[in-house]
């Protein structure tokens, strides 16, 4: 056999096995399990993984940026062949997504966009619309009076598109001078402390609040805590968003207005079929056009739609789609 034929046959089979790689094993950095949502989004992560015969390994940072870095030179060290990111820092997570794509593994961001990195592909919701959705609702219910803004923290993309969804509603109330927003902070971590505590002080100073427009229902709780101190809770507007079970609580029991469900099957299923595509070295874009600019390039993305729940449409919606158990809401 010419040597030229053999080289051709030899690469062939390596290309043949590559491609056929039938037991993907895909790395999974967590932020954190401590809110709710989350452990739905890796159960469900997982569970369709292991359907197309891949493994997956999780990995959670308890919200240590420099934990999750680790933990991401363990899981490329191991030889994933994909890496799926929900970043704790978007800057510290640039690093990770360097260094996987220097051992070549595609990376996924997933949920929270990784800015100026080589991402090869991101599923979220499109949070811009959520955080519309969140002020449309409460403007709906109050268009006049003062807001409180609690966005989540800035190492999180997420707080920026919720605000600026925010404020693509409320700007032209603000101008028309209906609406005033008292205070507009980012808050250093998604936990209800950092809520209570900003806005515990207002409350003391006896400022009116009509309405609360917090980054997810953790944030929401720990605003709601505040008000019931004051006994202010009911009286006053709070949007949410992940539908928490104590957040659907506090909306049957008028505590709180809104929180906005998130299809997080479909996130992680995408995800998923995304990831186990990429390691068997398929395009996992097929015809897709939509992308998304992270500020280094068009990244491929699929970005889910957000859905209100209130008091009206909760069986309609987390109930019947199987998000959260009737029994476990009146436990
Ligand atoms: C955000 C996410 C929210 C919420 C929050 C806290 O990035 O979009 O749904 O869960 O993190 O973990």
């Amino acid at each position: 056999m010419k040597p030229s034929k053999l080289i051709f046959q030899i690469l062939s089979v390596i290309l043949l096995f590559t491609s056929c790689n039938q037991h993907p094993e895909i790395g999974l950095l967590m932020d954190t399990t401590a809110r709710e949502r989350w452990a739905k989004d890796r159960d469900l992560f997982v569970e369709k993984v292991n359907e197309h015969g891949g493994e997956v390994t999780v990995k959670v940072a308890d919200s240590d940026a420099s934990v999750q870095f680790q933990q991401a030179l363990e899981l490329i060290n191991s030889g994933i062949d994909v890496l799926v990111i929900i970043p704790v820092d978007m800057t510290v997570a640039a690093g990770i997504v360097k260094m996987a794509k220097k051992s070549q593994i595609p990376v996924i961001s997933y949920d929270r966009l990784i800015r100026d990195s080589d991402i090869d592909f991101y599923v979220s919701t499109d949070n811009i619309n959520v955080g519309e959705q969140m002020a449309d609702f409460l403007t709906t219910v109050k268009p006049t009076g003062n807001y409180v803004l609690i966005g989540g923290p800035t190492s999180d993309n997420n707080s920026f598109q919720l605000h600026l969804g925010w404020m693509n509603v409320l700007q032209p109330l603000i101008d028309k001078g209906d609406i005033s927003v008292i205070k507009d902070n980012f808050v250093p971590q998604w936990e209800p402390e950092e809520a209570y505590k900003m806005m515990k002080p207002l409350l003391e100073e006896g400022l009116k609040v009509d309405a609360i427009i917090a980054g997810n229902d953790a944030l929401a709780a720990g605003a709601i805590k505040a008000l019931k101190e004051y006994d202010l809770a009911g009286d006053v507007l709070v949007a949410g968003q992940d539908a928490d079970i104590e957040a659907i609580r506090n909306i049957i029991f008028g505590d709180q207005t809104i929180t906005i469900y998130k299809p997080i099957e479909s996130l992680a299923f995408n995800a998923a079929d995304a990831a186990v595509k990429m390691a068997k070295g398929k395009d996992p874009t097929d015809n897709m056009s939509f992308t998304v600019n992270n500020g280094h390039r068009l990244v491929p993305a699929i970005l889910l739609d957000g859905q209100v729940v209130n008091k009206q449409n909760i069986r309609m919606t987390v109930i019947s789609e199987g998000f959260v158990a009737e029994q476990e809401i009146f436990e």
